[in-house]
Parts: C-alpha cells; sequence; structure tokens
C-alpha cells in the first residue's frame, strides 16, 4: 500500500534502511548512492562519475525517466542539427532519438564511455542518472545542462504503463497500488523522483545560463515557445530568415507526438531499455503524451497523497507542481 506523508516523514533515510535492493518493478533495483538503480546497471553508471569527461561545449539533456526524454532528444537533435538535416530524409525517420543521442554510460545507444571519448564536439548527449552521480566537473567545465521534469502524478502513471509493457518471461502485471507504494517510497528507476528533480532544480538556480530547467506541461502547452527558447539556450537562436520561413515551426510539427509516433520506425521497429536487458516495442514510447491523465487511472485518495507527498518534498524549494 501507498505511504502516508506522515510515514513517509518518520522513515529513516533510504542508505541507512535495511533493503538495499527492491523487487517488484520489470526489473529489480538496488540503493546506490541514495537512488534507485536497476540492479544489473549499477556497475556501468558507477563508472560514469569518475571516467565520463564533459566537455565545456558538452550539451546533456537530463531527465527522470517517463518524463519526455525522447521529446526532448528529438527537439535538441533537430535543432541543433538543422541547415545540415533535411525533413525529408531526417535522421528520426529511420532511428529512434534514444539512438541519436546517447545515454552516457548505456552501451547499446552508443553512450559506451570509451566510445563517447571519439565523439567529435560538440556533442549531444542524455542521462537519466542525478546530477550527485555524474562527475562533479559538470558543474564547472561550462557545459550545458537541459532537465526535464514532470508533474509527478502523470509521471507515476506514465511509467506503470510503462512497466507493464516491458515484461518479459510471463510475469504477471504490476497493480497500479504497488507501483504507487513504491514510486511514493522513492524506490523507481532513478528515484527518489523527488531528489532528481531537486539536484537539477538548485542547479538551474545557481547556474542559470548554463541549466536549463524544464517542465513537460509547458512544452506540451506551448511547444513552439520551448523549441525557441531551447534554441537560444543551445546558442543557436533562430535567425530572421528561419523566423521568416517557419523553421522553428517546422521542427516543433516535426517533433511532435502525433508526427513522431505514425513515423514507421516508432510504430513497427523495436529499441532497447534499461541497458539492453529489456527489448520494447518503439511504440511504447509513444502512449497518450497527454497532460493529466493521471485521473483516469489513479483515485482520488492516491492524487491527494501524491500531492501531499509532493508539497511536502518541494517545500521552501521554490518547486511546486
Ligand atoms: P505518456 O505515457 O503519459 O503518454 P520518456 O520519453 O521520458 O520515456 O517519456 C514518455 C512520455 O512522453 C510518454 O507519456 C509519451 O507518450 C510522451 N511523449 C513521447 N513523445 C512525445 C512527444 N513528441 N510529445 C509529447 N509527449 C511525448
Amino acid at each position: 500500500m501507498a505511504q502516508t506523508q506522515d510515514q513517509s516523514e518518520s522513515n529513516p533515510p533510504l542508505e541507512s534502511s535495511v533493503a538495499t535492493v527492491c523487487e517488484g518493478w520489470s526489473t529489480p533495483l538496488t540503493l546506490h548512492n541514495n537512488y534507485w538503480l536497476r540492479s544489473h546497471t549499477v556497475s556501468k553508471f558507477m563508472l560514469v562519475r569518475d571516467n565520463f569527461k564533459p566537455r565545456r561545449d558538452d550539451i546533456i539533456l537530463a531527465t527522470q525517466p517517463k518524463c519526455g526524454t525522447t521529446w526532448l532528444k528529438a527537439l535538441a537533435f533537430t535543432i541543433t542539427g538543422r541547415g545540415r538535416l533535411s525533413f525529408s530524409d531526417h535522421p528520426l525517420r529511420t532511428d529512434n532519438s534514444h539512438n541519436l543521442v546517447p545515454f552516457i554510460g548505456v552501451q547499446d545507444t552508443g553512450g559506451d564511455l570509451e566510445h563517447l571519448e571519439t565523439l567529435p564536439s560538440p556533442r549531444l548527449l542524455s542521462t537519466h542518472l542525478p546530477l550527485s552521480l555524474l562527475p562533479p566537473t559538470i558543474s564547472t567545465v561550462g557545459c550545458k545542462v537541459v532537465y526535464l521534469c514532470r508533474e509527478p502524478k502523470d509521471a507515476f502513471v506514465s511509467r506503470w504503463h510503462f512497466e507493464n509493457k516491458i515484461i518479459t518471461g510471463g510475469a504477471p502485471p504490476i497493480s497500479l497500488d504497488d507501483a504507487f507504494g513504491m514510486f511514493c517510497q522513492g524506490r523507481s528507476p532513478f528515484g527518489p523522483f523527488w531528489d532528481h528533480y531537486l539536484e537539477y532544480w538548485k542547479e538551474s538556480l545557481a547556474r542559470p545560463h548554463e541549466v536549463m530547467f524544464l517542465r513537460y506541461e509547458e512544452m506540451v502547452s506551448n511547444p513552439l515557445k520551448v523549441v525557441r527558447e531551447l534554441a537560444c539556450f543551445l546558442g543557436a537562436p533562430f535567425t530572421q530568415e528561419e523566423e521568416t520561413s517557419g523553421v522553428a515551426q517546422q521542427i516543433e510539427r516535426f517533433c511532435s507526438f502525433d508526427s513522431l509516433r505514425n513515423l514507421d520506425i516508432n510504430k513497427t521497429g523495436g529499441t532497447d531499455s534499461a541497458g539492453g536487458k529489456i527489448s520494447l516495442q518503439a511504440s511504447a514510447l509513444f502512449r497518450k503524451g497527454k497532460v493529466g491523465d493521471w485521473v483516469n487511472h489513479m483515485t482520488k485518495d492516491m492524487g491527494e497523497t501524491m500531492d501531499r507527498l509532493v508539497d511536502h518534498k518541494f517545500k521552501g524549494s521554490g518547486l511546486e507542481f
């Protein structure tokens, strides 16, 4: 069952609680430095902090899973690649954005640490890791970070659907109640989600010119505005000529939910998730793409429990949902 706010407040810190392995999602999770990572990925991700070498001109897209990673990657890839890539034979027509923007440390997406060293600058990279599991030089070298988060109830519902799509080997589906309980205890892949959000939120306040903090909801409500802001932040604002010819609108439309979802590669293609351990249909990355879908799945009580948890965790930070 889900924890109430009071129960979660009186809990000991995660690191000192007894269980360091969490069963219940599609793969087991292991607690590492206060974050729950898929157990089979821990050894790989442990290498990132000491061995990944950020460059001054890197662009790193950081997200909590299920917050719109696929979309953000498509947008950043298309914005930074405009001019040299045409829409008619654009790489996103034949490849998933997760393969075009490698996850740092994940071999299957081209993010193997040694391979990353060979990529020419400027690199466009991505991660689900919290800031505290990335090299500290991320904060000093001058690279740009774009962080995307999402209203937690919607992120949870998206996570629950996704996990049930990637379950393999005839395992029973994960119930909404069980998933909710784990999520509210912080036990979800790359969770606790609140610490993940807060680490990047604080960094964006400290270094606003280098860390952009985005919300899925603002992208949905005004995608064109976000496309323009993203282009400016990435140092590639649309020129007057581009504005006149509607390039920003083209990018926004090309990367929209319906457009990407209807590409053959995303209708019929497969992709890897969770470090290659799980295969899934690319279509699983495009479910509804709506704000507020939680009401169709969670009870009113669950919604209130999550809202109380969120209010408590983000209190005083300036971050609200
Ligand atoms: P839903 O499950 O609520 O539909 P991630 O890419 O981080 O795994 O996030 C997946 C969520 O982003 C899913 O949410 C998915 O439908 C949504 N999504 C994927 N592409 C999108 C797009 N181009 N525009 C809006 N939402 C998108």
